[in-house]
């Protein structure tokens, strides 16, 4: 089989909820919820059974209206939070053949910082705000196994340049930066190690138009001269529009739609999908 034709990650069946939950609401059927909730207990089935394979040099989006469980399910994959069950596969680690969500914590942390890079919507949670910028990339090339300060700098300084913050800049902490800069930051230091898979929850939400534009840019020139994987989630199709090959639609926790984006875009199945694409026309 080739290569490209063999997924990069698959997950199947991820479920995360928040809450024990209870005989209302346990029994699963989903007429018992009020969108994802549990009017009984309170219980948040935030995501259900979630499943999806992520193809090489691949960019994958998830589109979804706030709530639907986007960032959970990113959280999940990056281990910020324990999901409920179901399991995940990397091709690229111990040969596909281990649920990543059963190993160790050690094994986790290896796996993020060796398998995976993440860029957060809010860049507070992504970097450290008072570190120089170099500094915040030595941090995640230090946290891999890297020791010898020469070759972090001159790593710091490529990635760096890769998503445009001048040389002059560099030593400088992303605090003084603009929100567009926070985000390069995030991204050059989601890439410090090689992942084979990138990780972007709603990269470009609350900036500016045109600085919005740049960011995307930047993402699409990436893919192409890094041949990585990526999944982006947003909750504006648009985004979505201009970067996916392939789209999830996710309503409620639940996935209601999954296939090329074009196709999702002049054909829409489900009624949300549908009302999505009217929105943006
Ligand atoms: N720690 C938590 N405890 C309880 N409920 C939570 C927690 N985190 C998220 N939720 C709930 O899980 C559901 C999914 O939230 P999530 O943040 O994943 O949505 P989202 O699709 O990313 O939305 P947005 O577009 O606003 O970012 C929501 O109902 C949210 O209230
Ligand atoms: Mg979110
Ligand atoms: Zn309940």
């Amino acid at each position: 089989m080739n290569e490209q034709d063999t997924p990069i990650l698959s997950i199947n069946n991820l479920s995360k909820q928040f809450g024990p939950g209870c005989a209302h609401c346990r029994t699963g059927e989903a007429d018992r919820l009020i969108k994802n909730y549990c009017p009984k207990c309170g219980a948040v089935y935030a995501c259900q059974q979630i499943s999806f394979d992520l193809y090489p040099g691949e960019v994958f989006g998830i589109v979804g209206e706030s709530g639907s469980g986007k960032s959970t399910l990113m959280q999940c994959l990056y281990f910020d939070q324990e999901v409920s069950g179901g399991e995940a596969y990397i091709r690229t680690y111990k040969n596909g053949k281990v649920n990543l969500f059963g190993e160790s914590s050690q094994q986790k942390r290896y796996i993020r910082n060796h398998q995976m890079g993440k860029v957060y919507q809010n860049p507070i949670l992504g970097l450290r705000m008072g570190f120089s910028s170099i500094g915040n990339i030595a941090e995640k090339l230090i946290a891999a196994g890297s020791r010898d300060v020469g070759s972090m700098e001159a790593r710091g300084r490529e990635l760096l340049e890769h998503v445009n913050i001048p040389s002059r800049r560099m030593k400088e902490p992303p605090k003084n930066f603009s929100g567009g800069m926070q985000q390069r930051v995030q991204i050059a230091k989601a890439l410090s190690n090689n992942p084979p898979i990138l990780l972007l929850d709603e990269v470009t939400t609350g900036l500016d138009l045109s600085v919005q534009a740049s960011v995307l840019d930047l993402i699409k020139q990436l893919q192409r001269e890094l041949n990585i994987s990526i999944i982006i989630v947003s909750h504006d199709l648009g985004v979505i529009r201009m970067l996916a090959d392939r789209t999830m639609v996710m309503l409620d926790g639940k996935v209601i739609e999954y296939g090329l984006t074009d196709q999702i875009l002049e054909d829409p199945q489900h009624r949300y999908t549908q009302q999505l694409v009217h929105s943006l026309l």
